[in-house]
């Protein structure tokens, strides 16, 4: 069953239920996927010896517990990636038997301190052991579970002998899934990497753009110039932050409708904003519950927010609270119609 392009919003696990275990785990994504996410998301990064896996960033420091381990203390360093200065331990410095030798520790442990239980429990997953979860649980559940990867940092990669592309489109294709009915969305916040993954590489799976930007209506993006050179590179949708959607005001509110799903919509592209978290300290003020920045606040009336302006989908740390939001918003939606 492939999954709709648009109809009901997608809920889409980001990094895994990650608002409930470690992100970027087999468990993180188990769950996420028993809580009903459609798709499960993992970041993708490359091994010393080309191995895809999951992490956030290729700078393992604060999700792993590698600086535990003393064998690997003199592969701590400095690099600059994608014009930031990083120090810390990164996976391309480690062979994928290293890396296994690591476990996965909470990186938020302040604002997710239940998710510290779970630290030094998990392996840092390959993108195959993704794919053959992907499949279990599928069998499993009787529906398509989707699989949403992202490609980080691909130009730096590439300048580094360790392209992400070439492996990702064989992983896909290994497992049936490089086709365009696939339950499959490839992201990247490089357009060039998804144009040069369709024409080059022979992808054929769908793709997102993802972007970052102010919200504010002199955005190009907002604006929709640049919407035009995202249809021309052949993609399906984008991937905005939220304040791209909805704005936000100054005392961190919920501001205006930029208008920004209309004209993306009206340019034929799909909208898969990001990132709904439940925690206050990520909630806009209007959503908010109580004055303790942990606490969950009302992240379903944040979503369903998004969804009035006619979201397709959006990427969740909480994906049991946003499989509810769309199942209460569809439910009000088929209220609405005249024999509803
Ligand atoms: O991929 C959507 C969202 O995760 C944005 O990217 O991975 O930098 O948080 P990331
Ligand atoms: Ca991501």
């Amino acid at each position: 069953m492939a999954l709709p392009l648009s109809g009901v919003p997608l809920v889409i696990g980001h990094r895994g239920a990650s608002g409930h275990r470690p992100e970027h785990t087999l468990a993180s994504y188990e769950l996420a996927a028993r809580m009903g996410a459609d798709l499960i998301e993992p970041d993708l990064v490359p091994t010393r010896d080309g191995v895809l896996v999951a992490r956030h960033e290729n700078d393992i420091t604060g999700t792993t517990d590698v600086a535990e381990h003393p064998e690997l203390a003199d592969r701590r360093t400095t690099k600059v990636v994608d014009g930031t200065e990083v120090t810390g331990w990164f996976t391309e410095d480690l062979t994928l038997a290293e890396l296994k030798t690591l476990r996965a520790v909470e990186r938020l442990p302040r604002v997710r301190p239940g998710n510290t239980e779970y630290d030094g429990l998990f392996e840092v997953p390959t993108f195959a052991e993704i794919l053959a979860l992907r499949e279990r649980l599928s069998a499993e559940l009787g529906r398509e579970v989707g699989v949403y990867p992202e490609t980080k940092h691909p130009s730096y990669f590439a300048g580094i002998g360790l392209a992400l592309e070439e492996p990702l489109v064989a992983a896909l294709a290994e497992h049936g899934l490089n086709r365009p009915d696939a339950p499959v969305f490839v992201q990247s916040f490089e357009l060039a990497n998804l144009a040069d993954l369709r024409h080059r590489l022979g992808l054929r799976t769908r793709s997102i753009f993802l972007l970052e930007g102010s919200g504010s209506p002199h955005d190009p993006v907002v604006a929709g110039e640049s919407l035009r050179e995202v249809v021309r590179a052949g993609v399906d949708g984008i991937g905005p932050d939220l304040t791209m959607v909805l704005s936000r005001r100054p005392d961190g509110s919920c501001g205006q409708d930029t208008g920004l799903v209309e004209r993306a919509h009206r340019a034929g592209l799909l909208v898969h904003p990001w990132t709904f978290r439940a925690e206050n300290t990520f909630l806009l003020t209007d959503f908010r519950v109580g004055d303790d920045p942990g606490a969950h606040g009302d992240l379903a009336g944040q979503i369903s927010a998004f969804l009035q302006v006619g979201v397709d989908g959006f990427f969740t740390d909480h994906p049991d609270v946003g499989a509810a939001a769309v199942q209460a918003w569809e439910a009000h939606t088929e209220e609405q119609r005249p024999n509803g």
